[in-house]
Order: structure tokens, then sequence, then C-alpha cells
């Protein structure tokens, strides 16, 4: 895997590079820029595709070894499928990934690609280029082995257009939005003794240099605040919790903020309702929804989004000891509101009362959006593709449905209800954590619905999302970066005016 990966555009001329790359359409030919390229081979294309089975289609490829005619190593022809399947980015980003699969494969160090279509946009080359570096991202920070030899370990790839028209402020934003993912992917994949709260309250903290205003809550002022929730799950582990206010001010100096929530559990062995062994060790990837608030901070501050936004995260770590927190135990979260605890291991919604309240309280925002690795329930329910969308507003749940499509981190809206509701009804106090099996991310949404006032509100299950899916065409990492690219696409599409 190349270590280093530089991209650029330019509308001048192919020249010397060790692969040259060009698209040709299902059962076309090469045309507009590419089709002088292959005449310099001096091949007919048509028995060269006859005699590899080449047609066009995404995946196939032709591939020419020191070609004749050309200053290269190798001409690559790449099938780009039928003309007009490429309309949307996640195609184009999808495109991308898949070609630095194949440069990486070919042991490639420098490649020219030559673009030229129909239904192409600065959006679409910023996407693939943006799909290059999400597939060459991966988290080998703790192997100490050489990388494999005989592989370059760095790779060039230039981007060769008609025009240049738009690529700097599309490559620009697209590119800020990536910054955000793999900074959320890095946070995810870092292990749990590596990355407790007051690490990651560090990494978050960096952002202050791109502008973001940084402050770290230690557990004296939360408890000054009465945050009782989140500091009952805290309470069992060696680890102080950290409560993290990120706040960029891109827009009007009065204008109230979007608010972005993330569960920021470093490690979750469950507490005393202690997990077993075989789920736990992916419990690392319990603060994914912190990682995706802090990716999302970073992508707005690097592209100087044209709005205010304030990301909080609570970082805790729940462990079972003699201080832990058990079952039975009656809390008083920062609202006023007594929880029965029934599982110390439904920890993430007592850390996110809290953080819903003070965000709600301090900011006054125009919305809030909550991500977490919440229920196991709803990788029951959606798998890996999708993650669960509950709202109190059927505007913003419908732009989130679209911004995932566009992005490609698809979200799938569940019900919320009264009956659901009195799932969580205790005996003893006024909610309890956790309502058992039925409808497990339902409940989990109910009971956060109790910290939510009188404000458009979303809370997204990233579980079954954040880590551990199946690889795709632009990530192959344990770490997915799930929500910068959704809320970040959320927050363009709809609450920035741009006129
Ligand atoms: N962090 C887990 C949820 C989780 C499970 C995320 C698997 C990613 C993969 C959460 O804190 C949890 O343990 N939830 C319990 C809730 C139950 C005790 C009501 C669950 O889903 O089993
Ligand atoms: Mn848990
Ligand atoms: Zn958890």
């Amino acid at each position: 895997m190349p270590q280093v990966l530089n991209i650029a555009y330019t509308s001048k001329p192919v020249s010397r590079s060790g692969a040259i790359v060009i698209y040709v359409a299902e059962n076309g030919v090469p045309d507009g820029l590419a089709e002088p390229i292959w005449a310099r081979t001096g091949l007919d294309f048509k028995n060269v595709a006859g005699a590899t089975g080449f047609a066009g289609k995404p995946g196939h490829m032709i591939d020419l070894v020191t070609p004749s005619g050309l200053d290269c190593d190798r001409l690559v022809v790449l099938g780009r499928g039928r003309n007009g399947d490429m309309s949307g980015e996640t195609v184009w980003a999808d495109r991308g990934g898949s070609l630095f699969a194949k440069l990486d494969s070919l042991g490639v160090d420098s490649a020219a690609v030559v673009i030229d279509e129909p239904g192409q946009s600065p959006d679409g080359v910023a996407a693939l280029l943006a799909g290059l570096r999400l597939r060459q991202y991966s988290f080998d920070r703790y192997k100490t082995a050489e990388p494999a030899n005989g592989k370059s370990t760095n790779l060039a790839v230039t981007v060769h257009l008609r025009s240049e028209d738009g690529m700097e402020s599309a490559l620009a934003q697209r590119m800020a939005t990536v910054e955000g993912t793999l900074l959320a992917r890095t946070l995810v994949n870092e292990p749990p003794n590596v990355l407790g709260p007051v690490e990651f309250s560090a990494h978050a903290n960096l952002l202050s240099e791109f502008g973001i205003e940084v402050e770290i809550l230690a557990p004296e002022d939360m408890e000054k605040l009465g945050m009782g929730a989140l500091l009952a799950v805290a309470q069992g582990s060696e680890r102080p919790a950290r409560l993290v206010v990120m706040q960029w001010k891109g827009g009007a100096k009065e204008a109230a903020p979007l608010a972005f929530v993330g569960k920021g559990v470093v490690f979750d062995t469950g507490g005393i309702s202690i997990k077993p062994a075989l789920p736990m060790f992916d419990m690392k990837g319990d603060m994914g929804g912190a990682a995706a608030v802090t990716g999302l901070m970073k992508t707005l501050a690097l592209r100087k989004a044209p709005i205010n936004a304030v990301g909080i995260i609570g970082l805790v770590e729940n462990m079972p000891d003699g201080k832990a927190y058990r079952p039975g135990d009656i809390v008083t979260a920062m609202s006023g509101k007594t929880i029965e605890i029934i599982n110390t291991d439904a920890e993430g919604r007592l850390v996110l009362a809290d953080a819903l309240w003070y965000t709600q309280s301090r900011f006054k925002p125009s919305a809030i959006i909550d991500l977490a690795t919440l229920t196991g329930a709803v990788t029951i329910a959606l798998a890996h593709d999708h993650a669960a969308v509950f709202s109190n507003d059927d505007a913003l749940a419908d732009r989130l449905i679209r911004a995932g499509l566009a992005s490609g981190e698809k979200c799938w809206r569940m019900p919320m209800s009264p009956a659901y509701a009195k799932l969580i009804e205790s005996r003893f106090a006024d909610m309890k954590n956790s309502g058992g099996r039925p409808a497990g991310s339902i409940t989990a949404a109910q009971f956060l619905a109790h910290f939510i006032g009188d404000v458009p509100w979303a809370h997204i299950d990233i579980a079954g999302t954040a880590f551990g899916v199946p690889n795709t065409e632009t990530n192959t990492s344990w770490g997915t970066g799930f929500g910068v690219a959704l809320l970040d696409r959320l927050v363009r599409d709809h609450y920035e005016n741009q006129g």
C-alpha cells in the first residue's frame, strides 16, 4: 500500500507517467481525450478488446505493458459502464476507490488518469479523488514489520481533464470531508489502552489549530452541573471522564448553532452487567459517535463552513469495579429526572442524557443530532448497510435520509411512540435505562427523548455502521468514520445559505 498519495488535476495533455489510465464506455471505444492516446499505440481497439474479453463494464481492464508510441510503463484501459450511470457522487467515489486498488496491485508509482465523459462534473471528479484517498487509508501504526516489498511507497495521481473550471473548490470541499472521515476512522481504530477519555479529549483539543474553540470539562465540573447519569457510568473506571465542547463559529454572530452530540464510551465492558468475551473486544469502537462528531467539526473548520456548529462529546469508560454503579441504583440526571439502572450495559444513553441536556440548556441549538453506537439491536434490524434514524421532526428525518443517499452513508427511519415509551417506565424512578430485548433500539431512542426539549432532534444509531463492516470500494479499515460525510452533506445541503 503506498504510504504517500499525491493527487492533482490538470487540463494539460498527458506526458510521461508510470501508468496512463483511460476509461471506455460499455461496448464503446476510446473517445474524447482518450481517443488520441489509444491511437498512438497503433493497435486496433476492437481486436484488443475482443482478445481480452473487455466490454467496458466496471471492473473490466486492459493492461498494455510498455506500449509503443506512448511514454509510459503501461496503458491501463478501465471500463466505465454505460454512459449516464455516473450520476451520483457515490458512484464516482467508488470508481476512485477501485482505481486506487488497481494502481496499488499493479505497483504503479505515478498515474495520469484521463477523464472525459458525458455527465461528468467537478464534484464527480473530486469525489473520485476523494475515493482514492479513502481507499488508501490503512491503520498500520502498530505494525512493526516493513510493508510488502517490491511495491511503491509513493503514488502520484494526476487527473487529466478538458477544463479545470470548478475543480479547485470542489476538491477543497471534498477533501475537507475526507480529512474528517479519516480522523474519525483513526479514533475508532486506536486501541482502548491508548485512547482513554483524557487522550481522546487531547485529540479534540488539537482542532483549535483549525479555528475550533475547544473546552474540556473534568468530573468536578460535571458534578457541579449535576451530571449524575454520565458520572454514574464513569465511576467504575480508573480513568476520569471528560466532556468536550467544540465550537465552530462560521455563521452570523447571533445565529443559533446546529448541535452534534456523540457517545464516547472509550471501552464498554458492560460494567457489572458484564458482556461475554466474544462481543467485548469490538467495544473499543464504542466511541464511534464521538469520533464522528470530532471528525465532522474538523471538516466544517477545514472548509470554513458558513454556519455555527457545536460538537459535544461525552467521554467515559464503562468498567466493573468496587466503585462501579450497579443494577438497582437510581441516579439523577442533569435535567433533574431520575433513572433506575436495570442494566449497566445500557450506559450510552446515560452519557447522552446529560450531554444532550447540557447542549440544549447552554446553546439553545436550532437542531440537535446525536450519533451513538447505542444498541446491538440495530445490527439485528439493519446489519451494516444502514444506520437507524429516530426523530421528532419529519423534515429533519427526511433530510437525513436524503443526505445518506447522496453521501453513501445510508439511514433508515425507525418509529417512536408512547407505546414504546411505556416499555421503559420504572416502578421506582422516572424511567429505567433498559426495556429489555424487544425493540431495543427504539426503547433506547425513547429514553433519549426524555432529555429532549422543544427542538428538532434526530438520534442516529451507528452501532452497525461505525466499525467492523465488510470492506467497500472506499474503505478497507475496521473503523469507517460513518457520520462525517452524512452530516457534512446535511449541513451543506440545508443549513448553509449560499445565496
Ligand atoms: N455499546 C453497546 C451497543 C453495541 C453493541 C454497539 C454491539 C456496537 C456493537 C451498548 O452500550 C450496549 O451494550 N447496549 C445493550 C443495551 C441493552 C443492555 C439494553 C445492547 O445492545 O445489548
Ligand atoms: Mn453497553
Ligand atoms: Zn456501549
